[in-house]
């Protein structure tokens, strides 16, 4: 029998991936502390966002979700967030005009800090140290002090995401963010890439469109949608004791929120059914995301949706699958039928980033971006042929220029990698790679939409 579900129940539960923190009193006290901190999302919001991806999962939205994999301390500016959150708005608008559908778009950032590792030590030479867990708990530099926890990572974390939110927000109602202005931005990107006459027609038509709506007195001064935008944030729930200092009760429902970010979601390492972070994650009301990779069999999927979302309501879970570009024909369609037969909603996802990490020559951990173009059209194939939605992506990418996947249409290779490889976890795509893959998938849906207005019309 399942047991009560309160704010700490996970801490009964076995968990996996937590920091050993030397000092438990200060822990204790620093968690204490959190708990009466502002909350950095209100309930409200991530009720909107539950019901976007709603839409999402009757196949009538696209979800765009991405940011760095980890973020850090180090870089925080607002740069940074700046150019993130412009290489996700200009992704948005092409594929909101290649599906012809509202795209939900989601942050990984403002609190994106906690990472799972495969192994709680790391040795260099004949130094053994704890492995590094993220800047909310430890640092990343190879020396014995900075790998031991420290709780007041929490408090830093803390300030730097509700600094972040409070800059998103500004931007994507205070005009920066609007739609003339992201289209003039991917203009710009058209015609600096290599690759730019192949995305030419698609920028054309979208321009096309403003000007007609501009024509018939719709724009960003008559119409607000145009002038703004939506930007939810999430990240990792994975370093529990965080998720639950900022975890309340919603005053105008009585309900349970972590209101740490608007999304949460469960990594394929955490997902256990008896585990502490579902225990976690199935009692608070937020939409909530779960990682599928290669050793998810369909009843325990099925076992793991009748924990999360009991009640079937579509906006609530999203399955966010990883395989690696050769798998996914190999284990989605049985998750996918599985789900289907048993008439469960989910918005479906594709990370065409975990499942692809190779080391380089060079040593560098990097992804080539043919593989996570190959596994985003595989998985759009496979939803079409089992008859289900592939409702959204997942990206690790940065708005810098930075060079962490190899290929794309600037054809960076493996000897470019040093030259700026900056992530603290594992290679995003930069801002053109990230725009690239957009416009390349929003051709592949145009055709398919195109080809279906065909056989619908005759
Ligand atoms: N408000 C609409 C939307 O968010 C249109 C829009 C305005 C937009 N600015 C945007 C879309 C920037 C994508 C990116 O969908
Ligand atoms: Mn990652």
């Amino acid at each position: 029998m399942t047991q009560k579900w309160t704010p700490e129940s996970w801490r009964n539960q076995p968990i996996i991936q937590v920091p050993t923190y030397p000092d438990q009193a200060k822990l204790r006290e620093t968690e204490e502390r959190l708990s009466q901190y502002p909350p950095l999302v209100f309930a409200g919001e991530a009720r909107d966002l539950r019901k976007r991806l709603g839409d999402v999962a009757l196949g009538k939205a696209f979800l765009v979700q991405g940011g760095d994999c980890a973020e850090s301390f180090k870089e925080f500016h607002p740069d940074n967030i700046r150019d993130t959150f412009r290489a996700l708005l200009q992704m948005a608008v092409v594929l909101t005009y290649a599906g012809a559908v509202p795209v939900v778009k989601v942050a990984r950032i403002a609190g994106q800090f906690a990472k799972p590792r495969s192994a709680d030590t790391e040795t260099q030479g004949d130094t053994e140290l704890p492995s590094y867990r993220g800047d909310i708990i430890n640092g990343i530099e190879f020396e014995s002090g900075a790998r031991v926890p420290d709780p007041e990572r929490m408090v830093s974390a803390y300030s730097q995401a509700a600094a972040t939110l409070n800059l998103l927000r500004a931007f994507a109602t205070g005009g920066y963010a609007g739609l003339e202005y992201v289209h003039r931005w991917n203009r710009g990107f058209v015609a600096d890439s290599p690759e730019g006459a192949r995305y030419e027609d698609l920028a054309n038509r979208i321009e096309e469109a403003l000007d007609f709506m501009n024509a018939c007195g719709i724009d960003a001064e008559s119409t607000p949608q145009l002038h703004g935008t939506e930007l939810y944030t999430s990240h990792e729930a994975l370093l529990l004791g965080y998720e639950q200092a900022l975890t309340r009760v919603d005053s105008t429902t009585g309900e349970w929120y972590d209101t740490s970010a608007h999304m949460l979601w469960i990594g394929d390492r955490t997902r256990q059914p008896d585990g502490a972070h579902v225990e976690f994650l199935r009692g608070v009301q937020n939409p909530i995301g779960m990682k599928c990779g290669p050793s998810l069999d369909p009843d325990e999927l099925i076992r793991l949706i009748d924990l999360l979302n009991p009640d079937n309501d579509p906006g609530r879970l999203t399955l966010i699958t990883r395989y690696g570009a050769d798998n996914v024909t190999e284990h989605l369609p049985k998750l996918l039928r599985k789900v289907k037969a048993e008439g469960r909603h989910v918005v479906w996802s594709c990370d065409p980033m975990h499942g692809n990490t190779i080391k380089a020559s060079t040593g560098y951990k990097t992804r080539p971006f043919d593989r996570i173009l190959k596994e985003v059209k595989d998985v759009f194939a496979v939803h079409k042929a089992e008859g289900t939605y592939a409702g959204g992506i997942h990206v690790e990418m940065t708005g810098q220029n930075v060079t962490e996947c190899i290929g794309g249409a600037h054809a960076l290779t493996e000897d470019d990698l040093s030259s700026r490889y900056h992530t603290h976890c594992d290679p995003r795509l930069n801002a053109n790679q990230a725009l690239e893959l957009a416009f390349l998938l929003a051709e592949a849906i145009k055709e398919e939409r195109d080809a279906g207005a065909h056989v619908k019309a005759s």
